[in-house]
């Protein structure tokens, strides 16, 4: 089936929207029911627009029938709503999305020479364009999970000099970029540290028509944190990316901001909450919705304080 069947949109239609009127559209991932509901009755209720986003992980967990089955029980706006491949690695994998529903792919091919990411980024964009599919790639490098407790800066800054050569014999609907965030909870040694906003804004002025995508940017809210710690957990130091600094990133054209992190954390410090608080309680659908609701209230909480996209649905 096609994803338009299903009433969902590509990312590029909403992108370009989100570009051309000064907001970004969200991007969380999910993993099950309770976290796909949680991100569709966030933007219910703000009445955004909002990204599904699957991890390949992620997909192999749900797998795609079971997927597809939630999606086409969802209830959402139409033409409001993608369903995203987040971090595709293969041209199979992006072909398998694309023959499964999905209505956009990221192709990232970060880690591999510029010449092998320019080519597999075309086969993928040749192949998504014939069924109207929106496709994102990266250029430059994220710190990985690996590294998130030694703060080792693995990571490369995307060179803005390469970006419009990039676009162009690509042809991406949306490019990802790296200017000093990172995947998972440590991302920062300090809340001093700034984004490379002087890279960001060259990569603007040289792709102007371009919606950029900053991956890696939870916020890391303190409050799951302590939450997680009080009730069994154990956590330390995780710092994210202030809201002030992604509000900023967005007007320099960052319209996509993926969030994954902060779900997990407002999802897993609620079960946390309950089970220490309700040591009788052995129906998981009592503290997964409690939970579910705990990460509705963190994606209206970030739509409202990071992305603008209130009321742009
Ligand atoms: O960017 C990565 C996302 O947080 C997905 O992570 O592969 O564990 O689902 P995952
Ligand atoms: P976080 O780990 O910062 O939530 O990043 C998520 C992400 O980039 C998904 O692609
Ligand atoms: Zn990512």
């Amino acid at each position: 089936m096609h994803y338009s069947d299903f009433g969902l949109t590509n990312t590029k239609h909403l992108l370009t929207r989100a570009l051309n009127n000064g907001y970004a559209v969200p991007a969380f991932n999910f993993y099950n029911m309770e976290t796909l509901n949680a991100i569709l009755n966030a933007a219910e209720q703000t009445n955004s627009p909002v990204i599904l986003a699957v991890s390949e992980s992620a997909l192999e967990y749900m797998t795609p029938d079971i997927l597809m089955g939630m999606i086409r029980g969802a209830k959402y706006k139409k033409n409001q709503v993608a369903l995203h491949l987040d971090h595709g690695h293969s041209f199979e994998s992006c072909k398998h999305a694309i023959d499964s529903g999905f209505s956009s792919v990221m192709f990232d091919g970060s880690a591999l020479h510029l010449s092998e990411n320019i080519k597999l980024s075309k086969k993928i964009t040749d192949y998504a364009h014939k069924f109207n599919v929106s496709v994102e790639t990266e250029l430059g490098v994220l710190a990985g999970i690996e590294d998130e407790r030694t703060f080792t800066k693995k990571q490369s800054y995307t060179n803005p000099e390469i970006v419009a050569d990039f676009v162009k014999q690509t042809q991406t609907d949306s490019l990802a970029i790296a200017i000093g965030t990172s995947h998972g909870l440590y991302k920062r040694k300090n809340e001093n540290e700034k984004l490379r906003f002087d890279i960001l804004k060259q990569i603007a002025t040289n792709i102007p028509k371009i919606p950029l995508v900053l991956h890696g940017a939870s916020t890391i809210p303190q409050k799951f944190i302590t939450k997680i710690n009080k009730f069994g957990g154990d956590i330390s130091f995780a710092r994210g990316i202030s809201p002030a600094q992604l509000r900023q990133a967005i007007t320099l054209h960052i319209t996509k901001i993926n969030i994954d992190s902060d779900s997990r954390l407002a999802f897993t410090s609620s079960i946390r909450e309950t089970l220490a608080k309700y040591p009788n309680i052995i129906n998981p659908r009592e503290y997964l919705t409690t939970a579910m609701n705990a990460m509705t209230q963190n994606c209206i909480d970030e739509i409202k304080n990071i992305m603008g996209s209130s009321n742009k649905a």
